[in-house]
């Protein structure tokens, strides 16, 4: 499931990459004392000196000996380490700003409608969501290795409304994720306290079992956007 870089660096050759780059090295031959990369790095200056002989062995640095210090630079294979080491980041946190489910479109008690029909949440989905949502829900039941993915949404803040009293009912707080059913835009709408659930409830502007002609026991796939920018 996770691709990793192919080629693995070790976190010490980084630090001391990710050090040297911040003072220039990437442009430009710096000047660098063992002593005092040792103390930014709180290594003593004979564990720097070694970190440095083994960036040049493993050609990621160049080193030219002046008369009072060494100057470094870091080669292209060094620059490469830390694209690789970026890319990594970049990854990570993309798995946690979206994340994909798969499920199987069920019916539910005929519930949803009655939720999404009331002005109180109406409202919110106009001004939060800048949506006015068909009448109901699409109930789509988590592929078992996907449910953990849940756990991610339940976690999430995600687009917090409020709860509210109608007559004698009250309606809970719930929390929205903007999403994407094929290319329709929709969004998950479930409690800001819930407990495990198998189940997410889909809303949208489309009646998405018309548009899309999908029905009880079909496989969809859905991308959810945890994070909203700001
Ligand atoms: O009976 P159930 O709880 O599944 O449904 P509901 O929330 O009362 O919604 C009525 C029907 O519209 C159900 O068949 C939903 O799956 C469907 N629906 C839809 O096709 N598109 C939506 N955006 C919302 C609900």
């Amino acid at each position: 499931m996770w691709s990793h870089s192919s080629v693995l660096y070790n976190p010490h050759e980084i630090q001391v990459l990710k050090h040297l780059a911040m003072d220039g090295a990437m442009e430009d031959f710096i000047p660098v004392s063992s002593g005092e990369l040792g103390r930014e790095l709180g290594l003593s200056q004979q564990t720097a000196s070694r970190r440095i002989l083994d960036l040049l062995d493993k050609g990621l640095i160049q080193r030219e000996l002046g008369a009072r210090r060494q100057l470094i630079r870091l080669t292209e294979d060094g620059m490469k380490a830390l694209q690789t080491e970026y890319a990594d980041y970049v990854s990570i946190l993309e798995v946690r700003d979206r994340v994909s489910l798969r499920g199987t479109v069920v019916s539910g008690l005929g519930e949803g409608r009655y939720y999404i029909e009331q002005n109180g949440y109406r409202e919110q989905f106009r001004r939060l969501l800048d949506m006015d949502p068909f009448v109901g829900t699409l109930n789509i039941r988590l592929a078992g290795e996907d449910r953990g993915k849940v756990q991610l949404l339940r976690r999430s803040t995600g687009i917090p409304m409020r709860g509210f009293t109608q007559g004698s009912r009250t309606f809970g707080a719930v929390k929205a994720f903007n999403a994407l059913l094929g290319d329709i835009r929709c969004a998950v709408v479930m409690p800001q306290r819930s407990h495990h659930m198998d189940t997410i409830e889909i809303i949208s502007e489309h009646e998405l079992r018309k548009l899309l002609d999908i029905h009880d026991g079909d496989v969809v796939e859905l991308h959810v956007i945890l994070r909203t920018p700001i």
